[in-house]
């Protein structure tokens, strides 16, 4: 057994949602039409014997109509070149404007859920919303606890992770 390092756990995890500060969450609305929203908030864990992606979205916006219509969201991990796109997605509401052509994001088609993945992204998660919860009193956000049924990777990013062995929902 190889001798074991100490590290810092908050990093080790942190790879996971890296290497940007913050992502792309992607919903949709009744015609299937992508919004994407900035987010900084999120936890990747295991509950009920699934994988989970917790993100946490503010009532006011445009994303959490959708996801309310349709519990079903993309969290596309962005490289770093896509600040511009970031800072828009996060600034900027989908009532208004067309985030996917004002910041030339490609939508490609997910396997097991309707919003897209963003091809621009390193790392792609497909997330079911399986539960809620709201964070109150301390914030107004709802937590959407989404099931990661796919994942999808840029092998440069996860450098070697055996990641398609990680046991998705059948
Ligand atoms: C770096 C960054 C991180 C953000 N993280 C979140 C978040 O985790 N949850 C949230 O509800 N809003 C977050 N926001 C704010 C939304 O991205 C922003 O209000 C956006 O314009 C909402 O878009 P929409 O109306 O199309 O849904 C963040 C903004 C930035 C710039």
């Amino acid at each position: 057994m190889p001798k074991k390092q100490l590290v810092n756990p908050y990093l080790l995890a942190a790879q996971a949602i890296a290497p940007s500060p913050a992502n792309l969450l992607v919903a949709v609305d009744g015609e299937g039409r992508p919004n994407a929203m900035t987010i900084s908030w999120g936890f990747i864990g295991e509950m009920w014997h699934k994988p989970i992606f917790i993100a946490a979205v503010r009532p006011s916006r445009y994303t959490y109509q959708l996801l309310e219509e349709t519990p079903e969201f993309t969290v596309n991990v962005a490289y770093p070149q896509l600040q511009k796109a970031l800072d828009l997605c996060g600034s900027k509401s989908g009532r208004d404007v067309d985030k996917f052509k004002e910041c030339n994001l490609t939508p490609i088609p997910a396997q097991q859920v309707k919003p897209p993945l963003i091809d621009e992204c390193a790392i792609c998660y497909e997330c079911k919303v399986i539960h809620t919860a709201q964070a109150e009193p301390h914030t107004s956000h709802r937590l959407y606890f989404g099931e990661i049924v796919a994942c999808h990777a840029d092998p440069a990013v996860i450098g070697g992770l055996q990641l398609a062995e990680f046991p998705l929902a059948k």
